[in-house]
């Protein structure tokens, strides 16, 4: 079995099957799923029974500098593509070294619940531990390919799909013509060129993105809420650049359990990483948790060293001290912009005569089976209470986030994904209606966890949106809706959704 599905050899096999380009996406979506492509175990290698020993960072290493993919210099870029040359041999010719590629990818498979059989390890996503368990996964990954090419200096490049004219795939990261390249990967779909789905990157998106204000929202919550980041643009982009049309889940980028074995998750992953700092360093009104139970969830990981290491969220959450490593800025301005709110003492009303806060408003609740979505658009209403509609009607756009829409219990088969686009108040809105409508909540993306229904359950997916601005200008209305759109890429629906939700509830924070 060839591990290295970059091998040219490999393109051989493919190529038997017609004269259709290597990487085109109808022949990777009609190929059949292989044990290879479909991890039937992906614990970590020789753990068992091991005490880890407490991750120390080391103050003599020099700080990595992260740069963005789109401006690497050609032996920076010579340097990464040995660096992952060295990393996928050491799959074919020590298998079982737990920082070969393939075992490597299997990290993000077993820490995605997504290994079948049952065998999985603590979900990280969709929640408050998503963005420090990546952190850590970079970390481990950058040292490992540090130590495979003997130069502590190397960093991971970032794919700033954020920054004004970077809408699009990363050249350096190879292309259908040339699989001897080790940054590609013959199981994706994105291609340089093309313009990125604004399913997946947008300035509406962003906008929302790098405006959330609060850590739950913006980092995900402990209760199990996806946080902005992971919601859009993270999970689409993995969707789109396994499949640009964004409706197959059958490549290595759009699916959790074999995501990490695309060398691009690392440049993508950077890119969230990085607009972390950035977000905390927007306004001081951004700031990580302070609870301990977050601080301390340790995880475990093979250093570059092949030594079983545990590390905590407390370890990641000053990177250049405690990982030396950082980012350079990119060297041209993003698409989104961020607009600060006004602090709460000074919203005119609000502070100064307290409300009695809303009691939630539900406006669907599964009582016995979910609510099933299908390929259509689904409506759900409520009406407001009279007090509640003057509170809304009070709202300035730009108040401190009052109001939060929760859409909970959302399951996707484990082999399939799911979009929806969420409007409030308009019923009429289908996959063709533009997010650049003031009714547009934002974007739901459910990832597919494995490339075969497994047995196992994944938790639901919860999503949370602040509304308060939209709420700010729907003033005197008493009869709210919302309204979940299943698309696909570009506007389009999609050809099938398998998708059920328990409940869509407005609620006061
Ligand atoms: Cu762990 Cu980008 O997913």
């Amino acid at each position: 079995m060839s591990l290295n599905r970059w091998n040219p050899n490999r393109r051989q096999v493919l190529g038997a099957l017609g004269s259709v380009a290597v990487g085109g996406a109808n022949l990777l979506n009609a190929r059949s799923a292989t044990a290879e492509d479909n991890p039937t175990d992906c614990s970590p290698i020789g753990a068992a029974g091991k005490t880890p020993v407490p991750y120390k960072p080391d103050p003599k290493l020099p700080v990595r500098m992260r740069k963005s993919a789109f401006e690497l210099t050609a032996t920076e870029v010579d340097r990464l593509k040995a660096a992952y040359s060295a990393q996928r041999k050491l799959t074919t010719t020590k298998p079982d070294d737990p920082r070969g590629w393939l075992r490597q990818s299997y990290v993000h498979c077993w820490y995605c619940g997504g290994g079948s059989n049952g065998r999985s390890g603590q979900e990280i996503h969709g929640s408050w531990l998503f963005l420090p368990w990546h952190r850590a996964y970079l970390h481990f990954q950058e040292r490992i390919l540090c130590k495979l090419i003997g130069d502590d200096t190397f960093a991971l490049p970032y794919w700033d799909w954020d920054t004004q004219k970077r809408q699009v795939f990363p050249p350096i990261y190879g292309d259908p013509n040339d699989p001897s390249n080790p940054l590609f990967d013959m199981l994706r779909s994105a291609k340089p060129g093309p313009t990125i789905s604004t399913q997946a990157v947008s300035v509406v998106i962003l906008d929302r993105t790098m405006n959330t204000s609060t850590s739950n929202l913006f980092l995900g919550s402990q209760a199990g809420s996806t946080g902005a980041i992971e919601n859009a643009p993270h999970n689409p982009t993995h969707i789109w650049t396994g499949d640009m049309t964004m409706q197959n889940a059958n490549n290595d980028m759009g699916v959790l359990a074999t995501a990490a074995r695309d060398p691009v998750f690392f440049a993508h992953h950077a890119n969230i990483d990085r607009l972390w700092s950035v977000w905390l360093g927007l306004s001081p009104q951004h700031q990580n948790f302070n609870s301990s139970a977050w601080l301390q969830t340790a995880w475990q990981f093979y250093d570059e060293n092949a030594v079983w290491t545990q590390i905590t969220v407390k370890d990641v959450l000053d990177p250049v001290t405690s990982l030396r490593s950082t980012y350079v800025a990119p060297n041209a301005p993003p698409i989104w912009t961020f607009r600060p709110r006004i602090a709460p003492h000074v919203v005119a009303g609000l502070a100064a005569k307290p409300q009695p806060p809303l009691k939630p408003l539900i406006l669907a609740n599964a009582t016995a089976a979910p609510i099933q979505i299908g390929t259509t658009p689904l409506t759900r209403e409520v009406t407001t209470p009279a007090a509640q509609a003057r509170a809304f009607s009070r709202l300035q756009a730009e108040a401190p986030t009052q109001f939060v829409l929760h859409i909970r219990g959302i399951q996707v088969p484990s082999d399939k994904q799911a979009i929806l686009n969420v409007f409030l108040n308009l019923p009429s809105a289908t996959a063709a209606t533009s997010q650049n409508v003031g009714n547009f909540v934002g974007t739901i993306t459910v990832l597919a966890k494995t490339k075969e229904m497994q047995m196992h359950q994944h938790p639901p997916t919860n999503a949370a949106f602040d509304v308060t601005d939209i709420l700010s200008e729907v003033k005197g209305q008493k009869q709210f809706s919302v309204t979940l759109v299943p698309v696909a890429g570009e506007g389009t629906a999609p050809a099938s959704m398998e998708a059920t939700f328990r409940q869509i509830s407005l609620e006061q924070l």
